[in-house]
């Protein structure tokens, strides 16, 4: 695996292979690097020939400093598990050189997508991380872009974003990887004890709910019942829970069968915020 830490290298080094006619797949990170991650370097693997992965801790979408001072930063580890995956080229910038101090202020209208759930609880998050997936895209120049299924908001944001700005990259959403007993893989995981482990549990739990009886019962129905057993375990603080079309994600209180919809939650657990989601058929 090849490591540039400085955009000029990258470019010059894409540059050449993008003439050969190679197709450049990319996966963006913060790093702290699990099976999650590995599962979309696999999926770019299959369907490109060179696979970019970048390790960025992105200040500006952080709305809590104390969490980007904690988010876990463990370069060794996450190089080895690339270097296992076969990824080919690795970008570690360093925070100077994607935020330069003549940065232009980023400003990109995203609807609505980035005021409600995630964009309501996290104000800015969204700007921050279009702007830093602009700036990627733009010194990778990538033919796929992937995304893990986990943070489905984020998706509809990129995929607002590339419209926005009439980019010719495509998203490839790979689905969320999860424990054997049902936990989204979630680099935050790691912050929890293995009591919070076990009680993390309830947020797939509550969505599995909702996606088996999606057909039978209401939707205020199961949203009750999805609740429950959220609040059965104590400890965990829900901050929203809502099944909403996929790609407004506005909220919806009947399924219509001509839509597709996606439960979408987020809640407090031992000082840690944990979100997931599932599509519901
Ligand atoms: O999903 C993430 O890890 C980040 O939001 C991303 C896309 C790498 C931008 O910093």
């Amino acid at each position: 695996m090849e490591i540039f830490v400085t955009p000029s290298a990258l470019q010059h080094h894409l540059a050449t292979l993008h003439q050969q006619g190679k197709k450049i797949g990319f996966v963006p990170t913060m790093g702290a690097l699990h099976e999650g991650h590995i599962s979309l370097i696999n999926s770019a693997k299959i369907t490109t020939n060179i696979v970019v992965c970048s390790i960025f801790v992105n200040p500006t979408q952080f709305n809590d400093p104390k969490d980007l001072e904690k988010y876990p930063r463990p370069i060794e580890h996450d190089k080895a598990l690339l270097t296992a995956a076969n990824c080919d080229i690795l970008f570690l910038p360093e925070v100077a050189v994607m935020y330069p101090n003549n940065d232009p202020h980023w400003a990109i209208d995203l609807g609505n997508l980035d005021k409600i759930w995630e964009g309501k609880h996290r104000p800015g998050h969204f700007q921050g991380v279009t702007q830093i997936v602009y700036k990627l895209f733009q010194l990778v120049n990538p033919d796929i872009a992937f995304f893990g299924q986990k943070d489905f908001q984020q998706i509809m944001v990129i995929q607002r974003m590339i419209k926005e700005k009439a980019l010719k990259v495509k998203l490839n959403i790979v689905p969320t990887l999860r424990s054997v007993d049902g936990l989204a893989l979630s680099s935050r995981n790691a912050r929890l004890s293995a009591t919070g482990l076990h009680k993390a549990l309830t947020l797939s739990k509550a969505l599995r709910h909702i996606q088996q009886h999606v057909q039978t019962k209401d939707i205020p129905t199961l949203l009750t019942e999805a609740r429950a057993i959220i609040y059965s375990e104590e400890g965990l603080e829900l901050e929203y829970l809502t099944i909403c079309e996929t790609t407004t994600l506005e909220s919806t209180t009947k399924i219509h069968t001509e839509k597709d919809y996606v439960v979408l939650i987020a809640a407090w657990l031992e000082g840690v915020r944990l979100i997931d989601n599932m599509l519901l058929q």
